[in-house]
């Protein structure tokens, strides 16, 4: 079947991915590959701009081609590769800064960010962060590119760099990317109350054992004005009660809806119901995913080859951009 375009993504190799990760980015990923002529990519390059050591790199790049693999993306359809193995990248995003204002990159609200969390490392690489995002998008002349909203601003940014560099060069030789969120804009962490991430340390890993996902699911903070099982609970303010309606049949999440605001459950059955849930959701991922682990070589062949795909794809769009720019 004919593709209807393409979609591109990438996330930086942070490890283990965890359910925020998964409702807000991965989903859609692997959903979009029925339709779309798909690239995922592990943005190693993109990591440098904020880890003190590249000690863990190699391992947390394999632990992200395992939990996307083991999601379902198909690598013989797809490509899946790891940013700086297709160095056109790079070249890309020297050129695209010759149109980026230097104001606008540090306007940008994700860069306000890093700046508070990492004070003592404000490096030239973290400003150009999404001038690198860019070139990745528009490198493989991506029409669709599935993110979380966390990285709205940044798709935006593309879209301009875009509009300024096909008009600063007379050329249409770049696509604009649209973005594309799941249904579940931002996933909370199990305080309740902060965006789910790793560095938080609220996240409920995919590839967690039953036992150790069940543990994490009991520390869950439900709705705060309930203190004790005879109090009734509000499950539209609960994010227990969000998640049951992402994992759980209709049926119980219907009986959890009435029964936890006459206080007929309490908010320990609830967890349990959900861990159990969630358990029973992510099986068969985790024994595709214990599968892969066991064949680190297959893994790496996966990530080589999609590495020469997704070059050749670049080394075409590169000779476009030289040539529109008149590169002599
Ligand atoms: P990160 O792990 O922050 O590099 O994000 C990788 C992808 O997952 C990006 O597309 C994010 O927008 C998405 N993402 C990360 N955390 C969450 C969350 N808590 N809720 C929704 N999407 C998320
Ligand atoms: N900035 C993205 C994140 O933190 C990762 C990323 C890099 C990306 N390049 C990209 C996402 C290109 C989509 C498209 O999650």
């Amino acid at each position: 079947m004919a593709k209807k375009g393409r979609v591109f993504s990438g996330a930086r190799p942070t490890g283990r991915q965890h359910l925020g990760n998964y409702l807000g980015a991965i989903k859609n990923y692997v959903a979009l590959q029925d339709t779309y002529d798909s690239v995922y990519c592990i943005v190693d390059v993109h990591a440098l701009t904020t880890v003190e050591t590249t000690e863990n790199l190699k391992q947390n790049t394999f632990e992200m081609a395992l939990d996307w693999l083991a999601a379902g993306i198909r690598p013989d359809e797809s490509i899946l590769f790891v940013q700086s193995h297709v160095p056109e990248v790079m070249e890309l995003h020297t050129y695209l800064s010759m149109v980026t204002p230097f104001g606008k990159l540090t306007d940008l609200p994700t860069f306000k960010e890093k700046v508070r969390q990492q004070p003592e490392n404000v490096n030239y690489g973290l400003l150009g962060y999404p001038v690198l995002m860019t070139a990745d998008i528009v490198l493989y002349k991506t029409d669709i590119v599935p993110v979380g909203i966390d990285q709205a601003p940044h798709i935006e940014f593309a879209r301009e760099t875009v509009r300024s560099f096909n008009y600063r060069f007379n050329t249409k030789v770049l696509i604009e990317p649209q973005v594309k969120h799941t249904e579940v804009l931002k996933v909370v962490g199990i305080d309740g109350k902060d965006k789910m991430s790793k560095s938080l340390n609220n996240h409920i890993e995919l590839a967690s054992t039953a036992e150790e996902t069940t543990k994490r699911v009991r520390e869950m903070v439900t709705d705060p004005a309930r203190q004790r099982k005879t109090d009734p609970g509000n499950p539209d303010i609960c994010n227990v009660f969000t998640m049951h309606k992402i994992f759980s049949p209709q049926e119980e999440v219907d009986m959890i809806n009435v029964e936890c605001r006459r206080a007929g459950i309490g908010c320990v059955d609830c967890k349990l119901r959900f861990a159990n849930n969630l358990n029973k959701d992510l099986e068969p991922f985790r024994a595709k995913r214990a599968d892969l682990e066991s064949k680190p070589s297959y893994v790496q062949d996966i990530l080589n080859d999609g590495g020469k795909r997704a070059r050749a794809i670049a080394q075409q769009t590169m000779s476009e951009v030289r040539e529109a720019m008149q590169l002599p």
